[in-house]
């Protein structure tokens, strides 16, 4: 082990071992499908960013869809993913088996890993993965000139600890994609609030959801990257299939000055 890289597995993981998160084409195994079919609209779900012969960290990679995309855009890529030891923040509803949840949570994130390996192989790929948690990423893998947060800080209990973990290693760039999408319920609250606050989704009624804890509206991640002194910053709307269906997100990409 070298630091909080990790070395390919040998054997390569089969494929009845591997969930995908991503849709990907792989040679030798043709289209494998996965949650997100981001390949026909990747570049804006990068915010269009020219990533030519940057060093780029793709935080959450899951099956390495925009890490090996980052790749064929001629970046240096370090995919980076929670190690196995970890688990994702699981909302803690009262009289859950939170124990059974984390066992579950960690056996589909092993499948995913194992995807992206196989992926990685096949592709034969010269990301890197490293590991680890967002909170606390670790020094050795800066500095990089950009570093990617794509549909991760819903799923963080303290997505502003997370930028700020990634923000000390980034020279340049921080690129954050969200969903855009709200339910009826989200966008009323968010207009009784009459802020750019986030909105807080889990709910003890239903129970649900148990893996997602913000929406959180542009104008606020602008200002928490404005803090941590990305000042120049745009953002753009597109749309990204999920399961088939279209579903709207927001990138803002924000940049030192
Ligand atoms: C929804 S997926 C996003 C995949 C990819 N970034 C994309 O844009 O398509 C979220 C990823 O974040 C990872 N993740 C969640 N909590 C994390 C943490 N504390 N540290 C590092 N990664 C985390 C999950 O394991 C998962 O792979």
């Amino acid at each position: 082990m070298d630091g909080p890289f990790r070395e390919p597995p040998q054997p390569v993981p089969s494929l009845a071992a591997c969930y995908f998160y991503h849709t990907l084409e792989l040679p030798g195994h043709g289209i494998v499908e996965g949650e997100w079919d981001l390949r026909p609209n990747l570049d804006a779900y990068l915010g269009g960013v020219e990533f030519q012969g940057q060093r780029v960290l793709e935080v959450g990679t899951a099956s390495g869809g925009v890490a090996f995309h980052l790749e064929r855009q001629g970046a240096e890529v370090i995919a980076f993913d929670l190690s196995p030891e970890r688990c994702t923040d699981i909302v803690p509803f009262h009289g859950d088996d939170l124990a059974a949840r984390t066992e579950r949570t960690r056996k589909h994130l092993e499948r995913i890993r194992n995807g992206f390996w196989l992926a990685h192989a096949a592709l034969e790929s010269r990301v890197r993965r490293a590991e680890g948690t967002v909170y606390e990423i670790p020094e050795a893998l800066g500095p990089v000139d950009a570093t990617t947060f794509g549909s991760v800080l819903l799923h963080l209990r303290d997505p502003f600890l997370a930028l700020t973990s990634a923000a000390r290693l980034t020279r340049r760039t921080l690129i954050v994609t969200e969903l855009l999408q709200l339910r009826t319920w989200q966008r009323w609250l968010l207009k009784l609030s009459g802020t750019h606050g986030p909105v807080w989704l889990p709910d003890a009624q239903s129970g649900e959801p148990k893996h997602s804890w913000w929406y959180l509206p542009p104008e606020l991640v602008r200002r928490w990257l404005n803090i941590l002194g990305f000042t120049r910053a745009r953002t753009t709307a597109h749309t990204q299939l999920f399961r088939g269906s279209p579903n709207q997100l927001y990138t803002i990409v924000a940049e030192r000055k």
